[in-house]
């Protein structure tokens, strides 16, 4: 089978206007900005307004990367949001998006792989092009996590954030595009990150709504700990398998959960931080839109250039992981 090169060709951001900082969380827990910026390096992140879903934000993403690509939502023949935070439990998110953006050609679903998600996006898109299967996908990686924020936890409250980023996946020339993957996932450690009610097993009740069991549950430094060994290790699989070595990245593009998770990463790698997209100051962590904002911001500052290698890293709940390199 003949298989084509696949790489990002347009690229998209939204978050909402509405900024959340450390001062106001002050108001809310018991916290303070100075442990907020020193133990996560985050001081505001985003948060949608009561009208916007996860759609919306989706959407706005989405606009900006089609039109980078230079191509109609009606050229579209597949969109893939990774989130979740899905507007409700069915449609999928991807099916409402289809819909505002008039993409009628598409096919659509929500894929769930927590902050990896988006790489896991990137991974299934790419084969269904690659094969010919596709010539253009959209992923999205999209989240509302402030509605599923505890904002009386003060471990979980102030690191998360709402926003979406989009990529319009295409042919691109012979030596571009993606080199490798490295996805993973280890579901014995599901109980480390997890929202627990209003599934099959625990379906919405009075009790589960008094158990506080529809917000995000995270047990901070086992997650800590698996991520440090697994940002570092996930890149480096991927490098490997795209057989080049860590000193050609010019950009690593990490998921955006903790300043001392990414500095960890860069250690392992060699890199200096200019060698790295770094967000998390001002976005906090949006789960699966990290990386794709990240992306999309490093592509408006004008930090990748044609022929850059890329790598993308990410790990999540589930437990989940993934890396992607790619040649711009
Ligand atoms: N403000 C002030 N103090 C806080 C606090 C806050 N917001 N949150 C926790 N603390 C306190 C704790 O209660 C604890 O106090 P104690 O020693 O009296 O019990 C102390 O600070 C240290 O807590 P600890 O959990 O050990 O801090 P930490 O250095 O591990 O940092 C996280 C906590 C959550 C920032 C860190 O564990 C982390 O980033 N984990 C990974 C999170 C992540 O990546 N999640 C998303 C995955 S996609």
């Amino acid at each position: 089978m003949q298989l084509y090169p696949v790489g990002i060709i347009g690229t998209g951001k939204y978050v909402p206007e509405r900024v959340i900082t450390n001062h106001d969380l002050e108001q809310m827990v018991d916290t303070n900005d100075e442990w907020i910026v020193t133990r996560t390096g985050i001081k505001e992140r985003r948060m949608a307004a009561p009208d916007q879903a996860t759609s919306d934000l989706a959407y706005h993403a989405s606009v900006k990367a089609l039109a980078a690509a230079g191509i109609t939502a009606e050229e579209l023949d597949l969109i893939i949001v990774a989130t979740i935070t899905p507007d409700m439990f069915f449609p999928s998110t991807a099916c409402l998006l289809q819909d505002k953006l008039g993409a009628k050609k598409a096919a659509a679903f929500d894929l769930s792989a927590a902050c990896s998600g988006f790489i896991y996006g990137l991974s299934t898109a790419s084969s269904m092009i690659a094969t010919g299967m596709y010539k253009h996908v959209l992923v999205v990686g999209a989240e509302c996590l402030s509605r599923i924020t505890d904002y009386t936890d003060r471990n979980t409250c102030i690191l998360f954030g709402d926003g979406a980023g989009a990529v319009v996946l295409g042919q691109v020339p012979e030596g571009r595009g993606f080199k490798a993957f490295e996805l993973g996932a280890d579901g014995s450690g599901g109980e480390l990150l997890n929202v627990r009610g209003g599934g099959s097993r625990m379906p919405s009740s009075e009790q589960s709504l008094a158990d506080r069991s529809h917000f995000i549950y995270m047990a901070g430094s086992e997650v800590f700990k698996f991520a440090v060994r697994i940002m570092g290790g996930a890149a480096e699989e991927a490098l490997r398998k795209a057989d080049m070595d860590k000193s050609e990245i010019d950009l690593l593009v990490p998921h955006q959960a903790n300043i001392r998770i990414i500095q960890s990463a860069l250690n392992r790698l060699n890199l200096s931080e200019e060698k790295c997209m770094i967000n998390l100051d001002r976005y906090g962590n949006v789960s699966a839109g990290s990386i794709p904002i990240a992306l999309a911001e490093a592509v408006e500052q004008g930090r990748v250039k044609e022929g850059d290698r890329l790598v993308l890293v990410g790990f999540g709940g589930g437990l989940t992981w993934g890396a992607a390199v790619v040649v711009w």
